[in-house]
């Protein structure tokens, strides 16, 4: 569609340096360099290390970018940029850069909110929604379930304390897998009994549907997962690693998805995205599959390399917020750790 706005997008808030280039919701390239390994030997993300490690690619993974898709500088229309949440010295990196290339190219700057970009990216894949979605977000950082009704995001719920991709890592930690532990576990769970160990679901007991139908926990879960290694520790016992993936990443896509489809349900949705790089998870996938359909409702998960953090997920959120109307945002805008998930455009 050669009338469709050519946005360029970056992302730098975390450890990935993500420049993609779209036409509308068409993508020509998705480029990323990211600086997982270099995190790997401290068991989580370093900040400083991924700050640099993004000034160090940002240049060249730009410069693939627009080769790759065989386009200029010139020739885009609105440049996209991840403002928040995420690392305030990796944003500002994606930020500096973005705001130089607004400014010599004298396009639109549009500062992108990460947490909902997850789930525009999938107009990437499928189609451009026609009405509201309701959309679970699911990532290291973050566990949300949102309304993106066009320009306006109403969120229903989050998660309280830890992101189902942190309770991941954190208990890959616990079993001496090295970080990032999510797709480690993923890959064990997948020999193992769902059923073996019966974890705990939290918020799900009726009184505490009352205050919190939509809002998550799995600080809980994390802890008696760690009681139960310990216990089986002290008692010389072998962890029985499949069963025992299998049984915590039940938990997890059991209170994940019953919450996704009742908040479908009650907000008269019928159309169901999951974004992030936790529903890369295939337990998860398998879960919300089965019980989307049973509800009857369209359910849509982009492939993996759109789930985890890259540029197309910004330059989709660009592409959306043009296509609402929105406004660009000011050059003066800064790193928000806490921009809120309300908030599309900053
Ligand atoms: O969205 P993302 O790339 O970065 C953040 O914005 O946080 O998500 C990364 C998270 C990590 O916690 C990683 O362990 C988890 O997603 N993850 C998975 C899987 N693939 C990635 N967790 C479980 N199963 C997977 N297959
Ligand atoms: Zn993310």
């Amino acid at each position: 569609m050669p009338n469709e706005p050519l946005v360029l997008g970056i992302e730098t808030s975390c450890d990935e340096t993500g420049v993609a280039l779209a036409r509308g919701f068409e993508l020509l390239r998705d480029t990323v360099a990211s600086s997982v390994e270099e995190h790997a030997r401290f068991g989580g993300i370093v900040p400083e290390v991924a700050s640099r490690a993004h000034l160090q690619a940002f240049g060249p993974t730009l410069q693939a970018s627009l080769d790759a898709a065989e386009v200029s500088l010139a020739q885009v229309d609105a440049i996209a940029v991840t403002a928040g949440p995420g690392l305030v010295g990796s944003l500002a990196v994606g930020l500096a850069a973005a705001k130089a290339l607004a400014l010599a190219l004298g396009k639109p700057l549009y500062g992108i909110n990460h947490v909902i970009a997850h789930g525009l990216v999938d107009q990437l894949v499928h189609a451009a929604f026609d009405g509201p979605v309701l959309t679970l977000v699911v990532s290291g950082g973050h566990s949300s379930l949102l309304v993106i009704d066009g320009a306006e995001v109403r969120q229903l719920g989050e998660t309280l304390d830890d992101a189902a991709g942190e309770a991941f890592d954190k208990i890959g930690r616990l079993l001496g897998l090295p970080y990032p532990a999510g797709p480690l576990i993923d890959r064990l769970a997948r020999d193992g009994d769902p059923a073996a160990i019966a974890f705990p679901r939290a918020l799900t007991r009726p009184q505490d549907l009352v205050k919190h139908p939509y809002d998550f926990s799995f600080s809980g879960l994390k802890t008696a997962a760690a009681r139960w290694i310990e216990a089986a520790r002290d008692d010389g016992r072998d962890i029985p690693l499949a069963d025992f993936a299998a049984s915590y990443a039940e938990a997890v896509a059991d209170v994940l998805t019953a919450k996704t489809v009742a908040a479908a349900r009650d907000e008269q949705l019928g159309t169901v995205v999951i974004g992030g790089g936790f529903s890369a998870n295939s337990q998860l996938r398998d879960k919300a599959a089965e019980r989307c359909a049973a509800a009857g409702l369209d359910l849509r998960v982009p492939p993996i390399k759109h789930c985890t953090d890259n540029g197309a997920m910004i330059a989709a959120a660009g592409a959306h917020a043009i296509r609402h109307g929105l406004s660009p945002s000011s050059l003066t805008i800064g790193a928000d750790s806490a921009l809120p998930p309300t908030r599309l455009v900053a």
